[in-house]
């Protein structure tokens, strides 16, 4: 009988479906997801890897005025972009995320430590999405306009020179998880002599 490595534990055999597992999340059930809950993923998550330590992250959690004011921006946005219509269908879509996470990263005059800065923001926001995600509880990690636009920083209270939006993330318990697929290893990897 061939003998597992024995690296090949359940534990970790658990950690990889978590990581696998991880689906991104559009649509969800209206089930309030605990606060606390969150908290401790963003606490979990804050120890990324980030180099010389700039931990250059902040973590905005919103709240029902603050979202209700994210909707406004959202309805305007498109409906300065395209029409009234549209712009009243993307604020009822979004009226359905049930919780709301922007993840932001402090601005750097150097462009190597934006880069290195930026890739630990990343890592710390996967972090918050695998935890999440191991408690049952899916997300979205989005960008676009709203995250981009002058009034989304006024909502969250920031100043757009001194930080960036990494991502806005939807939260809440999964209606819906879709499937996804990925390259096969060989695909992806060179392994050098
Ligand atoms: C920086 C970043 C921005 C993203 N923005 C969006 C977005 O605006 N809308 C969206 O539907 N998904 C967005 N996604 C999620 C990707 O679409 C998603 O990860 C991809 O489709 C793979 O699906 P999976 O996460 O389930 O593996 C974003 C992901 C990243 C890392």
């Amino acid at each position: 009988m061939k003998k597992s490595p024995s690296y090949d534990t359940q534990a970790l055999r658990d950690f990889a479906e978590v990581l696998q597992g991880r689906r991104t999340i559009s649509l969800f059930l209206q089930t309030p997801v605990p606060r606390a809950l969150v908290k401790d993923a963003i606490e979990t998550a804050t120890w990324a890897p980030n180099h010389h330590v700039t931990e250059p992250w902040n973590f905005y959690l919103l709240g029902k005025k603050s979202i209700d004011s994210c909707l406004s921006l959202v309805r305007d946005i498109v409906t300065e972009k395209k029409d009234a219509k549209t712009g009243e269908f993307k604020a009822k879509s979004w009226s359905e995320k049930p919780g709301w996470l922007v993840v932001t990263c402090r601005r750097s005059d150097d462009p190597i430590r934006q880069q290195e800065d930026y890739a630990a923001c990343s890592a710390a926001t996967q972090n918050i999405l695998l935890y999440l995600w191991k408690a049952g509880v899916g997300s979205k990690w989005t960008t676009g306009d709203i995250t981009r636009d002058a009034r989304f920083f006024d909502i969250l209270g920031i100043s757009a020179d001194e930080e960036f939006v990494v991502g806005l993330i939807w939260y809440g318990y999964p209606k819906l998880t879709p499937t996804q697929s990925r390259r096969p290893l060989d695909g992806v990897l060179d392994e050098l002599p």
